[in-house]
């Protein structure tokens, strides 16, 4: 339907109606040409491709086509024909132009093609308007789609998980308060610490890490569940991987065992890749063209092999025999860094690799304890040139194991009271595990930095736009 009274140019392309009027509307992104003829070409983010505009000068008011420049936004009317030109299969002879919005090219900043990626950064409120970007958010909007497809084609319930929240997930003391108290003079209590008492809901509240814990209250009554929204960490890592505020992907499944989620983390993210190449070929070959030679191929690499499945213990022993020089020295209780999930990854297994029982010290408060006493059912997905893409495990479902962990951990066990209660009351195997929105979209795109995967990035001082 030509709604906005224009066609989209990507549906001009996909079935071009030869010698139709049309009218396209959009923003300029190259104008060239001489005295009697120019051509512009039009994107209105609907596809990497442009169209191209002929203009007959004589019919134009001169002034009218000096102000349409790179970045002015316009409406052009025409017939679309076959084009005498190698560069595109059609165009439009343009019979009418009306601009909408100019832009100075003394001052418009995305002025010339190969601006870095580091100053476009800087421009986040224009970027959308590069062809890198265009790719990007069109992806990122194709697997937002393909998610909710996959677990509603497999029966899973999209549950809306709280973004303020009173609980601490992980454990990592990463959060972000969330308060409506004067912050130069709160409330005190007697021995100085602030009275969250009086604070809107009463308590200390913050964004949430993870929606996993109120997800499991879910998995324990609709028995398959996935949540998919913003979270928020105030982690100080300035790492082309981490992010302040991302979007997570959460499924949580009553009766899973470990293998059986280790199995469903592996079918999904082959079902997202898969659908990235079957719909997203044109943004695709765009990215491989501009930023990496390999990008396609190892997408579908990724389709076609079995993940590594390894223990936690196994993995050490590679790592230690490896010979190489790690910056953080291998030994067991190691949190693994990047560096080691890559070396696993990229130059041990050439595929993706699943870890599983790690230490128990290293892991969150919820996992299930393996009998060993050690370990607990951890699974870490790792993939190449990325790392870990989803955390996950089998959670501790047994009332007693579950609170002298919490115990063992000094958390309060009044916080979490109504965790406990479904292990009181009809508890049951479940598992679950979290994907990074962006760092699948690292992995889709080819992008180098997850700052440039989602529109507004978050990170350590910087939250402009
Ligand atoms: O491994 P994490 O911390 O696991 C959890 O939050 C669990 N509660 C998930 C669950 O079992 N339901 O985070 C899960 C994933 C990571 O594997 C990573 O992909 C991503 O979230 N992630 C980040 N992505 C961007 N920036 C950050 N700061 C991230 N921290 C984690
Ligand atoms: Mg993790």
């Amino acid at each position: 339907m030509a709604r906005g009274g224009r066609t989209k140019i990507l549906d001009l392309l996909k079935t071009p109606k030869i010698d139709t009027q049309v009218t396209v509307k959009g923003w300029v992104r190259t104008k060239r040409g001489n005295k009697s003829i120019q051509f512009i070409a039009l994107n209105d983010g609907s596809t990497i491709h442009n169209i191209q505009l002929v203009i007959d000068v004589s019919n134009f008011d001169e002034e009218l086509l000096k102000s349409i420049n790179t970045g002015a936004c316009i409406r052009a009317d025409g017939k679309l024909v076959k084009s005498q030109g190698s560069g595109q299969p059609v165009e439009i002879q343009v019979a009418d132009l009306e601009i909408y919005g100019v832009a100075d090219p003394e001052k418009y900043p995305l002025q010339k093609k190969g601006h870095s990626l580091e100053f476009l950064r800087e421009i986040a409120h224009l970027r959308p308007r590069t062809n890198t970007f265009g790719a990007v958010l069109r992806i990122r909007n194709a697997m937002a789609f393909a998610i909710h497809k996959y677990f509603n084609e497999n029966g899973f319930v999209y549950l809306h998980t709280p973004i303020i929240t009173g609980s601490d997930c992980e454990g990592a003391g990463e959060m972000f308060v969330v308060t409506t108290l004067d912050i130069n003079n709160p409330p005190r209590r007697n021995d100085k610490s602030v009275n969250y008492s009086e604070d809107f809901f009463g308590k200390q509240c913050n964004l949430t890490v993870s929606g996993q814990l109120e997800g499991e209250l879910g998995a324990l009554a609709l028995s398959e569940i996935y949540t998919f929204g913003p979270t928020f960490r105030a982690e100080n890592s300035n790492t082309p991987r981490h992010l302040a505020e991302f979007w997570m992907i959460e499924p949580e499944m009553a009766f899973y065992e470990i293998d059986e989620n280790m199995d469903l983390a592996e079918d999904f993210i082959k079902y997202l890749v898969r659908y990235a190449l079957e719909n997203c070929a044109d943004d695709l070959e765009f990215l491989q063209k501009m930023y990496d030679d390999s990008l396609i191929e190892r997408l579908k690499s990724v389709i076609e092999c079995d993940f590594i499945r390894l223990d936690y213990t196994e993995g050490i022993e590679i790592l230690k025999n490896s010979g190489v020089k790690f910056e953080f020295p291998v030994h067991w209780g190691l949190d693994l860094q990047s560096e080691h999930e890559r070396y696993l990854v990229e130059k041990h297994f050439k595929k993706p690799v699943i870890l599983t029982n790690y230490p128990k010290e290293i892991k969150a408060f919820y996992m299930k304890q393996n009998n060993d006493g050690k370990t607990v059912r951890a699974m870490d997905v790792l993939f190449p040139k990325i790392g870990e893409i989803i955390g996950g495990s089998q959670r501790e479902e047994n009332y007693d194991k579950l609170v002298s962990r919490i115990h063992e951990l000094n958390m309060a066990e009044k916080d979490v009271w109504w965790y406990l209660d479904t292990r009181r009351f009809g508890t049951a195997p479940h598992s679950g595990f979290g994907l990074g929105f962006e760092r699948l979209l690292l992995f889709v795109t080819g992008m180098a930095n997850i700052r440039d995967v989602i529109p507004f990035p978050r990170t350590p001082k910087n939250a402009e736009f």
